[in-house]
C-alpha cells in the first residue's frame, strides 16, 4: 500500500495525477514513459535523456528529475505486490523473495554513490570517428543516495556454494534485438557481491533513490546500484540473481561493454567485461558547445574517481593555454571514494577562441590521459575534456 501511495505522489509530482485513474496506476504506459522536462531527450522511442550539464552540476546530489536515464527498452510496468526476486544457480537454498520480504527480513542501508554511463562523453568519440550508439555528451552521470538491502546479506541467506564466482543480475525488461527479445542483464565478480565496508561496498538491492521510491525509469520496484562500476551493471527492473563459475552469458556483457577496438569475433570474445569506470573530470560552466561570449567566468565542474577501493580526487587542474600550465582549482565538495567531486576555479578572463582544458588527479599516483583511443562502442571515455570559446 505504501507503494501506491508513493506512485502517487510520483505521479503528483510530474503532474500527471489529475488526468488518470487511481486503477491505473501501475498500468498506464504514458505515466511510466514521462521525461523530465529538465532533461534532453536523445532517443524518441526508448527513454534515454541526460540533464544539461550546467544545471547537472549546481547539486552534489543530483534531483532525480535531472538524473540521466539509460534504458533499452521502456519501463516494464511490475505491481510490487507481486513481484518476486528468485535467487538461483550455485547455491544451497534457491529463494522467491516476495518485495514485502526482502525488505522486512534483511536490514536496511543507505549509501551514496555516482552512477555512470561507460558512454558518458561518447560524442567526443564519435567527432574521431562514427559509432553506433546514443549520442551522450557529458552529462551521463549522477550522484544519488541509495536505499536498499544489501545483495551480500540476500547471497548469505541463500548460501553461496564454493565454486561460485560471479553473481548474474537480470532484469525484466524486453528488450527487442535482431536475433529475438532479451532481458538487460550483468554479472560482478564474487569478490564485490560479498564486499561490504565502507570502503568498498558491495552491491545494494536498492527500491529507493534520494529517500523516494525509484521512478519507473530508474527501475522500479528493485535495481541493483554496483557503486564503482559502469552504469551498465546496475540492473533496473531486477528480477533474478543467478549465482555462477563464470560472467553472464548475457549479451550485455559478451556482445556490448567490452574495450573493442578492431571489432573482431576473436578481439570480442577475449576482451573482459568492463567493470570499474575511471578517473575523470569535466568542465560543465560555461557550458561544452555553447557559444558563450569571451569575458570572465568561474570555471566549474564535476571530477570523478575511478571506482577503486580506496581512491579519491586528490586535484584537479585547468589550463587557457592548451596544457602548457596549469592552475588548481577549489573543490567544492569532500573528497569520497565512489562518488564524484564538484569543483570550481577563480574568476578567469576568456579570449575570443580560448580553449579551457580540465584534468584530474586521484590519490593513487593516477591522472587522465590527454588523448584516448577511439573505440567501437564508444566507452570510458576520459581524456582531458575540453571547451572552446565560440563553441
Ligand atoms: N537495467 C535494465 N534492466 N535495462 C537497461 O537498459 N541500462 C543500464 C543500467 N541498467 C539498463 C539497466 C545502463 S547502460 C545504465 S548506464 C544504467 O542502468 C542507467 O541507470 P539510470 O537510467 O537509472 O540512470
Amino acid at each position: 500500500m505504501t507503494q501506491l501511495w508513493n506512485r502517487r505522489d510520483w505521479l503528483q509530482t510530474a503532474g500527471l495525477l489529475s488526468v488518470l485513474p487511481a486503477t491505473s496506476l501501475l498500468t498506464n504506459r504514458s505515466a511510466w514513459g514521462q521525461i523530465s522536462d529538465k532533461l534532453q531527450t536523445l532517443t524518441t522511442d526508448i527513454p534515454n535523456a541526460e540533464p544539461h550539464v550546467d544545471q547537472l552540476i549546481q547539486k552534489w546530489i543530483t534531483p532525480i528529475e535531472q538524473f540521466y536515464i539509460r534504458s533499452h527498452a521502456p519501463a516494464p510496468k511490475i505491481d510490487p505486490k507481486s513481484f518476486k526476486l528468485t535467487v538461483e544457480g550455485l547455491v544451497e537454498k534457491p529463494l522467491s523473495i516476495s518485495y514485502a520480504d526482502l525488505f522486512d527480513q534483511f536490514p536496511k542501508v543507505e549509501m551514496t554513490s555516482t552512477l555512470t554511463c561507460a558512454g558518458n562523453r561518447r560524442t567526443e568519440l564519435m567527432a574521431m570517428k562514427p559509432i553506433k550508439g546514443v549520442p551522450w555528451g557529458p552529462g551521463a552521470i549522477g550522484n544519488a543516495e541509495w536505499g536498499g538491502v544489501r545483495l551480500s546479506d540476500v547471497l548469505k541467506k541463500a548460501g553461496v556454494k564454493p565454486k561460485a564466482k560471479h553473481i548474474w543480475f537480470e532484469g525484466l525488461d524486453d528488450i527487442q534485438r535482431d536475433d529475438g527479445n532479451i532481458p538487460f542483464g550483468a554479472s560482478i565478480p564474487i569478490g564485490k557481491a560479498f564486499a561490504d565496508s565502507d570502503a568498498y561496498p558491495g552491491a545494494l538491492l536498492c527500491n529507493q533513490m534520494n529517500g523516494e521510491d525509484l521512478t519507473p525509469d530508474h527501475g522500479y520496484p528493485l535495481r541493483t546500484v554496483v557503486p564503482g562500476f559502469i552504469g551498465a551493471r546496475s540492473v533496473k527492473w531486477l528480477g533474478r540473481i543467478t549465482v555462477s563459475d563464470r560472467p553472464s552469458s548475457n549479451h550485455y556483457v559478451s556482445g556490448a561493454y567490452k574495450l573493442i577496438y578492431d571489432n573482431t569475433d576473436k578481439e570480442w570474445s577475449q576482451a573482459r567485461p568492463i567493470y570499474e569506470y575511471l578517473l575523470n573530470s569535466v568542465i560543465a560552466q560555461p557550458k561544452p558547445g555553447s557559444k558563450f561570449a569571451p569575458g570572465n567566468y568561474k570555471v566549474k565542474g564535476y571530477a570523478l574517481p575511478p571506482g577503486r577501493e580506496g581512491v579519491v580526487i586528490r586535484e584537479v587542474q585547468i589550463s587557457t593555454d592548451n596544457g602548457v600550465s596549469w592552475m588548481p582549482v577549489h573543490l567544492t565538495s569532500e573528497p569520497r571514494e565512489y562518488c564524484w567531486q564538484l569543483w570550481e576555479s577563480p574568476v578567469i578572463t576568456l579570449e575570443p577562441h580560448q580553449t579551457i582544458t580540465v584534468r584530474a588527479f586521484d590519490n593513487a599516483g593516477g591522472t587522465q590521459p590527454q588523448h584516448i583511443e577511439w573505440n567501437h562502442k564508444g566507452y570510458l571515455m576520459n581524456d582531458w575534456h575540453q571547451v572552446t570559446q565560440g563553441g
